[in-house]
């Protein structure tokens, strides 16, 4: 396989990041407005994400096969909108640079934002084994597209914020949930603290997503 680089937006800790890590990909460069000393990518620059794209598109286009952009989904989280957070709505501007690149991308965002995104495609942590629901939904372009596993039924109870988990009980890793050790298990995310985990997506996510854009690139490569 050729040397395939993931320039992953928003990285945070790294949660996507790991999933295209496992998924093959050979190296991860993330971007955050915030230091992250937890990054667990290969290289990391701390700056505007979109910034960072308009100014370093020609580098962009040559150096990385694939774009990953989780804007901040506090905007359109309920929880945030009744605390009436005043993030900026950073969707349409992230894909607007993404487009400029011409690369294949996703753009991934909690369930608020699903107008915003095109034809989104939903993740749920039971089509990876996961004890999470945890769903995220994925705006695929630049000439990729994915189709998400089949939904299993939702049969487990959700523990309640504030009280750890009993045996069969799915965590809601939000706010200051208890079971940090058991996310960290289950996710396989044991670099990340709970700050990291609760903006996170479980790498199982983009292991999955990544796999097919390796797929595509091939075919891509082929045709
Ligand atoms: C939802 S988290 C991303 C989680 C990550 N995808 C993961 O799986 O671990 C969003 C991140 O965006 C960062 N952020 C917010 N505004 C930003 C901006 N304008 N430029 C770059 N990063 C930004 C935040 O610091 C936060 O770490």
């Amino acid at each position: 396989m050729a040397h395939l680089e993931v320039l992953d937006l928003y990285s945070c800790q790294g949660g996507a990041t790991r999933g295209y890590k496992l998924a093959g990909f050979t190296s991860v460069t993330g971007v955050d407005k915030d230091p992250q000393p937890r990054y667990c990518g290969d290289e990391f620059h701390q700056h505007d994400a979109i910034a960072y794209v308009l100014e370093n598109l020609d580098e962009i286009r040559r150096r990385y096969a694939f774009i990953h952009a989780s804007p901040p989904c506090q905007f359109d989280s309920d929880c945030q909108r009744i605390m009436r957070n005043d993030h900026p709505d950073l969707i349409g501007p992230t894909r607007e640079a993404l487009e400029l690149t011409g690369l294949p991308y996703v753009i991934e965002n909690v369930g608020g934002a699903v107008p915003k995104l095109r034809d989104p495609v939903e993740l749920c942590g039971t089509m990876f084994g996961l004890q999470t629901y945890r769903h995220r939904y994925f705006e695929a372009g630049g000439g990729f597209s994915f189709q998400a596993p089949e939904h299993p039924e939702h049969a487990a109870r959700q523990v309640k914020m504030g009280r750890s988990p009993r045996p069969g009980e799915f965590i809601q890793a939000i706010g200051n949930f208890s079971g940090v050790g058991i996310v960290r298990d289950d996710w396989g995310v044991h670099w990340m603290n709970r700050d990291g985990i609760r903006e996170a997506i479980p790498p199982a996510y983009t292991e999955y997503i990544g796999r097919q854009v390796i797929s595509h690139l091939n075919q891509e490569q082929t045709a």
